[in-house]
């Protein structure tokens, strides 16, 4: 019968005999992280109608505008990440059936808890925050600034939810890549349509391949192509998942990076599309355009 032995650890927050610089990698990630909420927060209210914010943008809950949202000069439109799809309470489209009283609501209120709720669940995500913010633990072999260490128990269950957020993340490829297609689709002044493509095509295109990248990578993803088969080459659909399950793994070995990219991107796009509409540059139009 084996013993357990209480390894000897120095006690006192962020206390450890580890010589390397263990505390970089927390601390850059608290930073970028810490960045990116910032950021995605104050842009999800800046498009509301907060008395507060009501200087700062035009949210489209009255009025109907796409405020800076979207890029709606030269004939195209390209819609931020951030608040696809637009939902408008009572407006046009997919806010028809959201009720009026919520109009001082931003769009992105709406849906920020799907992909919020996929990234804050992730594994990847789960470490690097619980080191980041949470000191539970600080990193290992260093101590935290409490004794017990209880893992993802209590509250922490919510993480059991990622599966589904994942199904939520599936949907949102094919919208985000209706958003590409919309973007090459511009308004003629007649009321016709031309095709072209612009920087913000770009821009909007590359987020949805670097969140394709992410999602297709999820364990969670690995685990639902693959996950309990005990043939790969029986039938036509055994062999399918197989070539899923390797394309899920190629993209799960990278995952930390596709997850770090991604979030980046997401965010450098809406503020692209922040730029354009607050005319910091113009997003310029390569092919095509109006006629
Ligand atoms: S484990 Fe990272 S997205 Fe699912």
């Amino acid at each position: 019968m084996g013993e357990n032995i209480q390894l000897p650890m120095k006690k006192g927050f962020g206390a450890t005999d580890r010589v390397d610089d263990w505390w970089t990698s927390p601390l850059a990630m608290a930073t970028y992280l810490g960045i990116m909420i910032v950021y995605a927060t104050w842009r999800g209210f800046m498009e509301a109608d907060f008395w507060v914010f009501s200087e700062l943008g035009l949210s489209g809950g009255q009025g109907g505008a796409a405020g800076t949202m979207a890029i709606e000069s030269e004939g195209s439109h390209v819609l931020s990440p951030l608040f696809s799809p637009l939902i408008i309470p009572g407006g046009a489209g997919l806010g028809g059936p959201v009720p009026q009283f919520l109009w001082w609501m931003s769009p992105a209120m709406f849906i920020l808890i799907f992909p919020a709720g996929f990234r804050g669940t992730c594994y990847y995500y789960r470490k690097a925050y619980y080191r980041a913010f949470l000191q539970n633990p600080t990193a290992c072999a260093v101590s935290k600034p409490w004794n017990q260490y209880k893992g993802e128990t209590g509250l922490f269950l919510v993480q059991n939810l990622h599966r589904y957020f994942l199904y939520a993340a599936i949907v949102y490829l094919p919208i985000l890549s209706w958003d590409v297609w919309q973007s090459v689709n511009f308004h003629n002044a007649d009321g016709t349509h031309s095709w072209g493509a612009s920087v913000g095509t770009l821009v909007i295109a590359l987020n949805v391949i670097l969140l394709a990248g992410y999602t297709f990578g999820c364990h969670a993803f690995r685990h639902l192509v693959g996950g309990g088969a005990n043939d790969w080459t029986g039938s036509g659909v055994a062999r399918l998942r197989h070539r899923m399950w390797r394309m899920s793994t190629w993209f799960n070995e990278k995952h930390k990076d596709w997850a770090l990219y991604s979030l980046f991107w997401v965010m450098f796009a809406d503020l692209y599309v922040y730029g354009a509409t607050m005319g910091w540059w113009t997003d310029l139009v390569f092919w095509g355009g109006v006629t």
